[in-house]
């Protein structure tokens, strides 16, 4: 028997604040004008204090499992992908593990930088048709606003936060991920990068001095490899699934830049209506951006169950790869539940869980003290 890894649930997390290419006037030498016309970009959204890559990827988890109507205790495996991890590590789908009570589940981040969503959307689904798991959440979640350089024109201007959430469920009944092409360029790596913070320049005063803990960014390069790969990478999932482009019906690409969308679009001859587009509202989300577009475009009902729609990304790595899934939905035994239960039950069980773990420590200590 074939098994299939469908798209059951999608959910969202933006920040309410919104920051304006008015309000960047204020703070960079730019214009409204200038961002508009090379980028498309008109505002996007700013984490509030309180809010970090986890908790943003836990409301669209969330989100995504009142969807699909999945339990969080059904999930085996959470994915986040990440350009903004809450720490080099504990990963951070451990912290949205526990966040959203997902008891079972083994978690893992994937870093792709904003290629993410989409390697971690393919691994996971592969482990669902493979018979190794049945359910999966995969995410892609970003804080970027806190590694932006907020002087620097060249970069400041692109960036937003959000998350976006996919449930993934096994299924008997053909559709849901159906081929993946993944790619990557570590030739490029200089070009888009977070220099200072890994084990290569641990930070330290002199890395904050020169600005190394933020985003650093060659835009022309970067432009010109997005522009080829984002018709190639397409091209080439569609050859695999053994389907022409007029199979298709909706393009989800990374949210960048629209000038990189229209020279797609024109490389691939297909019209703009066929690309979904969010950038103009919430700028570059990396791997946050393609589930966003995603479930924006299934609330307006521009993807329909039965739909092929292929997912494209690109970014830092250099590394860049495209899904095509056939759009499918809620499974038919889809039950109605409750998150906000659920919440509040992963929050006492995660205090539970650590007052054991300091009871077990004095305690252990004792014993080993002769007390
Ligand atoms: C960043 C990007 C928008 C810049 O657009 P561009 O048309 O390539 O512009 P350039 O870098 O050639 O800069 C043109 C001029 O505008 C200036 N400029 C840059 N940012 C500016 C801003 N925010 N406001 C006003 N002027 C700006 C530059 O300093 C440069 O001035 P100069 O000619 O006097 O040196 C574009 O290169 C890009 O989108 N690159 C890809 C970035 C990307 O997708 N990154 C994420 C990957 S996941």
């Amino acid at each position: 028997m074939s098994r299939y890894a469908h798209i059951t649930g999608w959910g969202t997390a933006l920040p309410e604040h919104i920051l304006t290419n008015q309000d960047l006037e204020q703070m960079v030498d730019t214009t409204d004008e200038w961002i508009v016309t090379r980028t498309g970009i008109r505002e996007r959204r700013i984490a509030a204090p309180d809010q970090t890559t986890a908790t943003l990827a836990a409301d669209a988890a969330v989100a995504a499992l009142k969807h699909a109507g999945v339990k969080p205790t059904d999930v085996d495996l959470i994915i986040v992908a990440s350009s903004t991890p809450e720490h080099i590590f504990p990963a951070t789908a451990s912290i949205v593990q526990d966040m959203i009570g997902a008891s079972r589940a083994g978690a893992f981040d994937l870093s792709a930088a904003c290629t993410g969503f989409i390697f971690a959307l393919n691994m996971a689904a592969q482990a669902i048709r493979s018979g190794s798991l049945d359910t999966a959440v995969v995410i892609g979640s970003e804080t970027i606003s806190r590694i932006v350089n907020w002087q620097d024109r060249n970069t400041c201007i692109l960036f937003g936060d959000g998350a976006g959430a996919f449930v993934l469920q096994a299924s008997e009944t053909p559709g849901g991920v159906m081929e993946a092409v993944m790619h990557s360029d570590g030739s490029g790596a200089d070009v888009l990068m977070l220099p200072a913070g890994g084990s290569k320049i641990p930070t330290s005063p002199d890395t904050v001095a020169h600005g190394l803990h933020y985003v650093y960014m060659e835009g022309r390069p970067v432009f010109r490899f997005a522009t080829r790969v984002m018709a190639e990478g397409t091209r080439e999932v569609v050859k695999k699934a053994g389907l022409s482009l007029e199979d298709i019906d909706l393009i989800i690409p990374h949210q960048a830049n629209y000038r990189i969308l229209e020279s797609a679009a024109r490389g691939l001859k297909l019209p703009m209506d066929k690309f979904v587009v969010t950038l103009d509202r919430y700028g570059n989300t990396s791997t946050a951006s393609i589930p966003i577009a995603a479930a924006e475009a299934a609330a307006e009902g521009r993807l329909k169950p039965g739909d092929k729609v292929v997912f494209v990304g690109f970014g830092g790595g250099l590394t860049w790869g495209a899904l095509l899934a056939e759009w499918t939905g809620p499974l038919p035994d889809r039950e109605e539940i409750h998150p906000e239960r659920y919440r509040l039950w992963a929050r006492l069980r995660s205090s539970g869980l650590r007052i054991r773990r300091k009871f077990l420590a004095a305690t252990t200590r004792e014993k080993e003290l002769g007390g």
